[in-house]
């Protein structure tokens, strides 16, 4: 398996699908190598595109606070990225190819860094890794095996900011599953608040 650096650098150069061309920045990902905590979002928005950096606009913002008050952590102590490293236009969401294209990119950075806890942000991601069609809404406040890790599915940040008190709830309720997960990633724990919300 490739080190994230050499994953990085072949990400930087990539055209392997049509995102390249209209790409400002790859969006490779960001945070601690040996983070305990991984965030995968659906793919950078205009101002990630702009930056580089995953989750840099209002919902990164929100995003950031939950990781303080709810994880008890910093951003710096998570990895955060993307299925997709390319923005695609108009923030539609990532075609087949593009996903596929991509895959070895995401994958690579699971088994580099190796969370204990994946958190998936939104529908697209939340399907994309657990390989499923089931929504969001369905998928989230349990804690699903991924490989040696657990996996939590929340919402995308930006449903938060669009739908107000309510999901935010149960975002907190998402990530304090988490944080349970990750003293105990069979899942049992964070099993245990299934009904809580
Ligand atoms: N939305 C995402 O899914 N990812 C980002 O990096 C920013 C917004």
């Amino acid at each position: 398996m490739p080190s994230l650096v050499a994953l990085e650098r072949e990400a930087r150069g990539c055209v392997a699908c049509p995102l390249a061309s209209s790409r400002s920045n790859v969006v490779f990902g960001v945070g601690d190598p040996r983070a305990r905590i991984m965030f995968v979002g659906e793919g950078p928005g205009r101002e990630e595109d702009l930056a580089g950096e995953p989750f840099v606009g209002r919902s990164g913002q929100l995003l950031n606070r939950l990781i303080t008050e709810e994880l008890g952590m910093r951003r710096s102590e998570c990895y955060i990225a993307n299925v997709v490293k390319c923005r695609p236009p108009g923030n539609r969401d990532p075609e087949p190819a593009e996903v596929a294209a991509c895959h070895h990119f995401l994958s690579g950075q699971l088994a580099e860094i190796g969370p204990r806890v994946v958190i998936t942000l939104g529908n697209f991601a939340s399907r994309s890794l657990l390989r499923t069609s089931e929504g969001i809404t369905k998928l989230r406040g349990r804690v699903h095996p991924f490989g040696d890790a657990a996996l939590v599915p929340t919402f995308h940040p930006a449903a938060a900011l669009r739908g107000g008190g309510a999901v935010l709830a149960q975002m907190r309720a998402d990530f304090v599953r988490a944080k349970l997960a990750l003293g105990d990633p069979s899942g049992s724990a964070g099993q245990a608040l299934g009904g809580s919300d």
